[in-house]
């Protein structure tokens, strides 16, 4: 299907639209480091479903095919980060799961490895492809402004999804994704409630550089952190959002810091690499420990260890967003206006024996429901 949509899409919507996120079928993620994802898949075309073909009918005969009214599937690029994390790895099943050949879409899928470089190619040759649409998680908020351009002068509709970008509104249609800076406001706030004016002496291990989702949960821990004089933050450095990473840095707090009381690991990989460092030096954390560790995702393991009281507090980044860029796709194949943003919904879950009018406290059967 060719680009025919692009110059009628509805540009410049202000409404933000609250999606709630509620369980999936997905398979739950293994507790080994995420799986390499392939490198590049690109389907054949398939016949058009019956919905489709009633969609089409509903659309401007010379405005808007609607998907696969000519019996040609939506051929969606996604330039997606990597696999540093079982976040990721659940958010990229989601959107092959999603963007199917049996749901009418052509999915090309590019893992850049959290590369930049890679990325910006993988959308440029999107852009020579001639793709429908093209999905972007970007892996740092900044440098879009050119490609994005790139994209919008060749007609293809981009939607941002996951992460956020700093470049102007009106070089995509749409920003699908958690809000960063209110899960980081969470975990500070679910903070301030368990301490209850105890002092914090405390670690952060952030994620990747540049990420809004760094720079977000970042802003707003530090957002509660800044009313509570007595918290300090001893240090924070980059784990990179993998396992790996959080070991290391945490093997390096580690040996400069002997009084911290808190952990803050802003995904579950970290989390568990930070767990294995402390473990090795003879440090104990948890409910029934000396270090308070926060995390974020709330993946299916990470939400084992909050269950068996290992992580305190870990709070929510829903990865199955992909229905939600699906639905604008089909809005703008429909010609349909839609929302400038998504803002999937999120919550925060800690350990048995710890209540909060933050958190939900973990169960058995909360984890059982847990789809990622
Ligand atoms: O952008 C979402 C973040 O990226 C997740 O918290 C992390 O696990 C992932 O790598």
């Amino acid at each position: 299907m060719k680009k025919k949509l692009a110059l009628l899409l509805v540009a410049g919507m202000t409404m933000a639209s609250l999606a709630g996120c509620g369980g999936s079928d997905a398979a739950p993620a293994d507790a080994a480091p995420a799986e390499e994802a392939p490198a590049e898949e690109e389907a054949p075309a398939e016949e058009a479903t019956p919905e489709e073909d009633a969609a089409a009918e509903e659309a401007p005969a010379e405005e808007a095919a609607a998907p696969a009214a000519d019996g040609e599937l939506i051929r969606v690029g996604f330039a997606q980060v990597g696999h540093e994390s079982d976040w990721r790895a659940a958010n990229t099943q989601n959107y092959q799961d999603t963007f199917s050949e049996a749901n009418g879409y052509e999915l090309s899928f590019v893992d850049a490895d959290n590369d930049n470089a890679v990325q910006l190619e993988a959308v440029r040759t999107f852009i020579q492809q001639e793709m429908d649409y093209i999905c972007i998680a970007p892996i740092e908020t900044a440098g879009w402004d050119t490609v994005l351009q790139e994209a919008q002068d060749a007609g293809i509709p981009v939607l941002i999804v996951d992460r956020s970008v700093d470049a102007d509104a009106s070089l995509y249609e749409t920003q699908i994704g958690c809000d960063m800076v209110a899960e980081g406001e969470m975990a500070g706030n679910w903070l301030a409630e368990y301490l209850d004016g105890a002092d914090a002496n405390i670690l952060v291990i952030e994620g990747s550089v540049g990420a809004s989702a760094t720079l977000g949960r970042t802003e707003g821990f530090n957002n509660i952190a800044g009313q509570h004089s007595e918290w300090t933050i001893l240090d924070s450095q980059s784990g990179d959002f993998t396992q790996a990473g959080g070991q290391e840095v945490m093997e390096s707090f580690i040996k400069s810091y002997s009084d911290f009381n808190v952990v803050v690991c802003q995904n579950d990989n970290e989390a568990y690499g930070a767990m294995d460092a402390m473990d090795a030096a003879g440090i104990t954390y948890g409910v029934d420990g000396d270090v308070i560790i926060i995390s974020f995702d709330a993946t299916h393991d990470g939400l084992q260890y909050t269950l068996d009281g290992k992580i305190n507090c870990n709070v929510e980044c829903n990865p199955l967003q992909a229905d939600f860029a699906a639905e604008v796709i089909q809005k703008l194949q429909a010609g349909e206006a839609i929302d400038a943003q998504t803002v999937v919904v999120d919550q925060a879950f800690v350990a048995p024996g710890i209540e909060s009018q933050y958190a939900t406290t973990m169960t058995q059967e909360v984890l059982d429901g847990r789809a990622y």
